[in-house]
């Protein structure tokens, strides 16, 4: 089978790439090395690599199957800073480390990660996953790195909306770990970590733009 073969497609990629998009062109530096989390199909990294040249942009997951779809995306779109996807799973201890030694392997070993880019994980992964992500970005990141997170959240002093309370309830069904994260437990863990909340921008469909910097060293 070639490798076009194995290019997956998530409905919702349509409906957000191009508000995320916006966003990201606010907030991301104008050069350097852009990590993608749980990049899924890869869809995403073939957009934001075709759209953000002056950038590149590393895509991983943890799941063989979704690296797979995400080397096809890139055979496919044959973009110069769309770089091979590597395996990623942040629910692993050290997860940062074996990044960097994925980067000097892959001969970037020059190159530092200035922004971490996270699309709808949250909610479909066990809590110790967002521990883990936090944790690793603050270790990986440079001082005034960004982590950029998007997907539905629970906000203390605002109404939910119906459709979350719902998707919710689906997610928890099909796995009790899951579910949409408070915004403030996922704002504790990161500033626990020395990552400091920057700005939320409300996104269609109920979604969130959560935009976090590490810390300046003093
Ligand atoms: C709903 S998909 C989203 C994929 C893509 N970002 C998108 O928006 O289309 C969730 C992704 O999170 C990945 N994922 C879940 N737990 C993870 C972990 N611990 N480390 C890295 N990726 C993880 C899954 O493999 C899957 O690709």
């Amino acid at each position: 089978m070639s490798n076009l073969d194995q290019r997956q497609y998530a409905p919702a990629f349509q409906r957000n790439c191009h508000p995320i998009l916006a966003v990201l062109e606010q907030e991301l530096p104008r050069q350097g090395l852009v990590l993608e989390i749980a990049s899924g199909t890869g869809e995403h990294a073939a957009f934001f690599a075709q759209q953000l040249p002056h950038l590149g942009w590393l895509p991983s997951d943890q799941s063989q199957p979704q690296l797979k779809s995400i080397a096809a995306w890139r055979h496919h779109t044959d973009l110069a800073n769309f770089y091979e996807p590597i395996a990623v799973d942040v629910g692993t201890p050290n997860w940062s480390e074996a990044v960097v030694q994925a980067l000097e392997h892959d001969g970037f070993a020059d190159s530092e990660v200035i922004a971490i880019v996270n699309i709808n994980m949250i909610h479909i992964s066990p809590w110790q996953t967002t521990e883990g992500l936090m944790a690793g970005a603050a270790r990986l990141l440079p001082p005034q790195g960004l982590l950029y997170v998007y997907g539905p959240f629970i906000q203390q002093d605002q109404p939910t909306a119906l459709s979350n309370l719902a998707f919710d309830q689906s997610l928890r069904s099909r796995n009790p770990a899951w579910g949409i994260r408070q915004l403030d437990d996922v704002e504790k863990v990161a500033a626990e970590n020395g990552l400091t909340l920057q700005r939320t921008v409300a996104m269609p469909a109920n979604n969130l733009s959560v935009i976090w910097r590490r810390a300046s060293e003093s």
